[in-house]
């Protein structure tokens, strides 16, 4: 069964069972500062799981895409990605323990509506229990009820099975499902099932969480006003069971490219192909869904994966024209489930063949560097070397560097070009404080204001906004001219200055269409969808977009506009950022 059947027979199995199918939110979360990725399905429903109703109802499910810049170090090994998809199904406040995971059962051993996976090669683990939330007994019963002998579950602590989206989140105790890659583990005591799962023999293939807590600075305080169900399937992992895989490489999502870097490279090395197949799909995904590199939050991720992937592209001898070779094979496995893929392919393309340039320019000087002695900082800062690329060097040569040290000394520096990026990794609730808000109406302002000064084909590409300001990238064939830029910037001051209203809608996605709201450049958007108005009391509308908010009421409530820079970020499209003073 293809990765694109699996995908399809799970949001079809969730849809029968009163399931709404939800699209895959933008891999950067809108509106929210405080992570850089989106890091499970979870994340875009973190308002929802807090107790804000869905305009979907109660029971959702959807394939969301994923980033883990946690996992980085591990890519190469048989399970480890940076970009994923999570299948995932939710109830808010709705079905709970018994039904998750009967559904997540029959989803994986069924063979007419399922995966049809064999049950003697599955196992189970529980959460233990802690100080604050008593071991999870049911769901041992659940398992039990539903055949899977009791010497397969086993119970395990806090650190494995109770899941958050970092120290501030909804959270719950969760249990997980294993399979065995081998086909031959048979019954195995708790010491063996771990040392299994240490070697890879076993893979965690899902996660039910029963997401019924709050937590605060990393401690329960206290019960969600619903018990949630969180459930992620990882797309790649579930597809290597399925398939009879030992390793994700070897599925249909990887399997082209693997065998093409294969057949094409000098000095093949297995783990050097995986990392180079996983930076450039991830990049793809990236770069789909606006980042663009540069030296900090997701821009620097990026640039990351694809230097990275650069660099082990010349180590395996492979000729850096097959880039556009595998870029097109993953484009092409992705273009009908998410369309924003092939609507970018061109732009993809030109970002990673313009970042491998800038890379190539100072590769060489930075190996000489590199011989002279190894300095992970100044080999970071002055000649663009991922880290993982210095470590890995530094590693050939029997070289340990020091990464405390490192990252001690780029979180100044970074600090000192005043990013935001030091905590950024870290993970919590979304940031609705009331700054980031003002500025995310101030963003809905300034597109319109583009679109009115120069054009309607100005098409936003991507957006970020932290506390101190707000970015836009945006599509549009030249520079600003100061003229221009400060005719944007009159419109916007204008319009905050007649103080108008700020209105949301919901509305199907067709009648949103219809009235010309602004959407995101090839995004996905649920039937139903809720559409932000900046109007005045006559009901002329200046700005109407998908959002999902929130908003100030009134444009009063900014103050006064100001754009700080224009420039260029890739070919065709253009970057502002911009304050409210
Ligand atoms: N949110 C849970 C996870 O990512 C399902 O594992």
């Amino acid at each position: 069964m293809e990765s694109n059947e699996i995908r399809k027979r799970f949001l079809k199995f969730f849809e029968k069972r009163g399931h709404k199918i939800i699209p895959s939110a933008s891999l950067v979360p809108e509106n929210d500062p405080s992570v850089l990725f989106n890091i499970a399905g979870m994340q875009p429903l973190m308002p929802h799981l807090l107790g804000l109703k869905h305009p979907q109802g109660k029971r959702l499910a959807n394939s969301q895409k994923c980033v883990r810049t946690i996992d980085l170090e591990e890519v190469g090994d048989s399970t480890h990605l940076t970009f994923f998809e999570m299948l995932g199904n939710w109830s808010l406040g709705d079905y709970f323990k018994e039904d998750a995971i009967k559904w997540s059962y029959e989803f994986l051993t069924k063979k007419d509506e399922g995966l049809g996976l064999d049950v003697s090669r599955l196992y189970v683990t529980v959460f233990g229990g802690s100080e604050a939330v008593v071991r999870d007994l049911e769901s041992v019963e659940i398992w039990k009820a539903l055949g899977i002998p009791e010497h397969r579950i086993y119970f395990k602590s806090s650190k494995s099975n109770w899941w958050s989206a970092g120290t501030n989140s909804p959270a719950g105790p969760s249990t997980e499902m294993f399979y065995d890659l081998t086909g031959s583990l048979g019954d195995m005591n708790q010491e063996q099932f771990e040392k299994a799962e240490d070697e890879q023999k076993v893979v965690e293939i899902w996660n039910d969480v029963f997401m019924a807590y709050k937590q605060e600075d990393g401690k329960v305080a206290g019960e969600l006003p619903n018990k949630n169900v969180d459930t992620g399937a990882g797309l790649e992992r579930v597809t290597t069971v399925a398939q009879g895989k030992k390793s994700i490489y070897e599925t249909d999502i990887f399997a082209p490219v693997m065998n093409m870097i294969k057949e094409n490279s000098q000095n093949y090395d297995e783990r050097s192909a995986r990392i180079i197949a996983d930076h450039l799909r991830s990049s793809i995904f990236l770069i789909s869904d606006g980042v663009i590199p540069g030296n900090k939050d997701q821009g620097y991720v990026l640039r990351r994966l694809i230097r990275r992937a650069v660099f082990k592209i010349d180590q395996i001898g492979l000729d850096s024209g097959f880039i556009k070779k595998i870029l097109e094979i993953f484009v092409d496995k992705y273009k009908t489930q998410y369309s924003n893929i092939l609507q970018n392919d061109k732009i993809t393309e030109q970002v990673i063949f313009d970042e491998e340039s800038k890379f190539r320019k100072t590769l060489k000087e930075g190996l000489k560097e590199f011989e002279k002695g190894i300095d992970p900082f100044i080999l970071a800062t002055t000649y663009g070397f991922p880290i993982e690329l210095t470590a890995e060097l530094a590693h050939e040569l029997g070289k340990e560097i020091d990464l405390e040290d490192f990252h001690k000394k780029m979180a100044e520096h970074q600090r000192l070009s005043q990013t935001a990026s030091a905590g950024m990794f870290k993970g919590g609730l979304a940031n609705h404080n009331k700054k980031t808000i003002r500025l995310h109406t101030a963003h809905h302002l300034l597109l319109a204001g583009l679109q009115t000064v120069i054009g309607p084909e100005i098409k936003q590409r991507g957006s970020n906004i932290t506390e101190e300001r707000l970015r836009i990238d945006f599509l549009c064939d030249h520079k600003l001219t100061d003229e221009e830029k400060k005719k944007v910037e009159n419109w916007v001051n204008e319009k905050i200055k007649r103080g108008l209203d700020v209105v949301r809608k919901e509305m199907p996605l067709e009648e949103a269409k219809r009235i010309g709201a602004e959407m995101e450049f090839g995004a996905k958007y649920a039937d139903m969808v809720s559409v932000y108005f900046i109007q005045d009391k006559e009901g002329n509308i200046f700005s109407k977009e998908f959002c999902g908010g929130p908003h100030v009421s009134n444009t009063k409530e900014l103050s006064k506009f100001k754009i700080q820079k224009e420039e260029a970020v890739a070919q065709g499209i253009r970057r502002i950022k911009a304050v409210l003073l």
